[in-house]
């Protein structure tokens, strides 16, 4: 078909009906420039294959964006995940998250452990419960993907420990994980092959330095230096880690093959990054809307955006020499900056992160004990008040039974006294029906209680066949003698 339309042509030219062919060229290489385009920016597929069945994961950030779409790929191969989340493992949101994993993945391994990490404190409970396990817990992999981001034009927050909340949750965070984690990891037997899958981001190409002693940035915070600056301190960190871990000495003589491998995702349409373009604001989204197809074309989708790390987790060749490589899209990469091997930098880096979280651990732990001590104190004052008022209370009772008591003994001298028999004091102001209530220390007003009425048709009801009693109203003889 193609062959005669173009010997026609050929011969003829174009038949009428052919559209303006300079037309047909543009929109041609349009929709082959969008093409090409959308291709580069999804960036490459991961090709290393491998089935993850009885690999322990430990994972941040395993709830949203490339952390989810990865933790969505491990668990389809199998592997054992453990995600580490602020939210309370009762949330509703995480509980409906992790059966639709589990449902979509059909695997049943897969758990929460509640860990803040904007929280030195959380961290450390976490990480000692995990520690302290004997045996050491197996562990395979760990994948770091937890981050924040202000938007742009947001104001500099703090954690409640009074650090930086971007410091903290990208960078200190996993220093202190990794840091009280490390003689679990140092205990795996030399054959396992661990990998601490360390996610950052090229602004850190753009980071102020870190020889500086204004690590917060504190003089001249916006929200992307200390972005960057959080991703450049990781790096550094990450590669300080492996040294770390190289530098051990197993009882066994044996090497340690425990990796770290730094990954660029790659842009990506994710939470993080949508809260970051729309600025947190309403409007920002309404724009986004309106030029998702933008979005859609430049930036990766989460699990094209996962394929570098799956890579870092499944590729034989990173475990051949030495560890703290660079992966983006899929293949090994150098460092943009020099500043990630230097040893003084790391040095400084480390001491200080040391000196920092133990000044905020102790504040914080004193901050607990005084608020302790203050919440003990409340919970005293108010059983002591509690206690006092139930003794004002039974003190009022007694008073009232006495008084009435008192009355009714008046009352009855005075009818004595005026001859009447039947005219109490009483009958001029009737007690309540069941005035035993009112009054349970004394039981002379249940004594007075009239007697009980039976319905008169014999019949009718069970009051009738006299199994069951009522009270009849206090005097209304007539209606109480009719039924008897
Ligand atoms: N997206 C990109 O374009 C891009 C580019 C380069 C690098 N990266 C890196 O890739 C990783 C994933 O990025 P993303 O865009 O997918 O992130 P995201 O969608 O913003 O998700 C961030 C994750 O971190 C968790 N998280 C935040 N604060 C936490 C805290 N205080 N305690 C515990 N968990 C906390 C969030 O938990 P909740 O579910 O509770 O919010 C969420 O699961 C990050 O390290 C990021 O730096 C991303």
């Amino acid at each position: 078909m193609p062959i005669p339309f173009l010997i026609n042509v050929f011969h003829e030219g174009l038949p009428a009906w052919f559209p303006d062919p300079w037309l047909v060229a543009k929109c041609t290489t349009a929709a082959g420039a969008l093409v090409l385009t959308k291709w580069y920016s999804s960036g490459r597929s991961n090709t290393a294959e491998r089935k993850l069945y009885g690999r322990v994961v430990l994972m941040t950030g395993g709830t949203s964006g490339i952390g989810a779409a990865t933790a969505f790929e491990l668990a389809a191969r199998g592997a054992q995940l453990i995600l580490l989340t602020r939210h309370a493992q009762t949330d509703p949101f995480l509980v409906e998250y992790i059966d639709d994993l589990r449902a979509r993945t059909g695997n049943n391994l897969i758990y929460a452990e509640q860990v803040d990490l904007s929280s030195l404190h959380s961290i450390r409970q976490f990480a000692t419960r995990w520690i302290d396990n004997a045996p050491p817990r197996r562990l395979d992999l760990i994948v770091l993907c937890a981050a924040t981001l202000t938007p742009p034009g947001g104001a500099r927050t703090t954690t409640a420990e009074g650090i930086e909340t971007t410091w903290m949750v990208n960078y200190l965070a996993n220093f202190h994980l990794l840091g009280i984690l490390s003689p679990a990891i140092r205990a795996q037997p030399f054959d396992r092959d661990l990998r601490i899958l360390v996610p950052t981001c090229s602004s850190y190409i753009a980071s102020p330095t870190l020889d500086t002693e204004d690590l917060h940035g504190d003089q001249a915070w916006t929200p992307s230096r200390a972005y960057a600056r959080s991703k450049l301190a990781l790096m550094v960190f990450a590669k300080a880690y492996q040294k770390h871990l190289d530098a051990y000495k197993r009882p066994d003589q044996l090497p340690m093959n425990a990796r770290v491998v730094l990954v660029d995702p790659g842009l990506a349409r994710t939470p993080g990054m949508r809260r970051w373009l729309t600025r947190g604001s309403l409007f920002g989204l309404l724009v986004y809307m309106v030029l998702y197809a933008l979005a859609w074309l430049l930036l990766k989708d989460p699990t094209m955006a996962a394929q570098s790390l799956l890579y870092a987790t499944m590729d034989g060749n990173l475990l051949r020499g030495a560890g703290g490589k660079l992966v983006k899209e899929c293949m090994e990469v150098d460092c943009a900056r020099k500043d990630v091997d230097d040893e003084a930098v790391a040095k400084k880096l480390w001491e200080s992160s040391d000196k920092l979280i133990e000044r905020a651990e102790k504040e914080a732990a004193l901050k607990r004990a005084i608020a302790k001590k203050a919440q003990e104190k409340r919970d005293e004052d108010a059983s002591r008040a509690a206690q006092q008022a139930a003794q004002v209370e039974e003190i009022e009772a007694l008073l009232g039974a006495v008084k009435k008591g008192r009355a009714a003994k008046d009352a009855k001298e005075g009818q004595k006294k005026n001859g009447k028999k039947t005219k109490s004091a009483g009958d001029s102001n009737p007690p309540p029906r069941n005035a035993s209530q009112i009054h349970p220390v004394f039981f002379t007003d249940k004594l007075r209680r009239p007697p009980f009425a039976v319905a008169s048709a014999p019949h009718s009801n069970p009051i009738a066949q006299g199994y069951v009693y009522q009270d009849a109203p206090r005097g209304s003889e007539k209606s109480a003698g009719s039924r008897l």
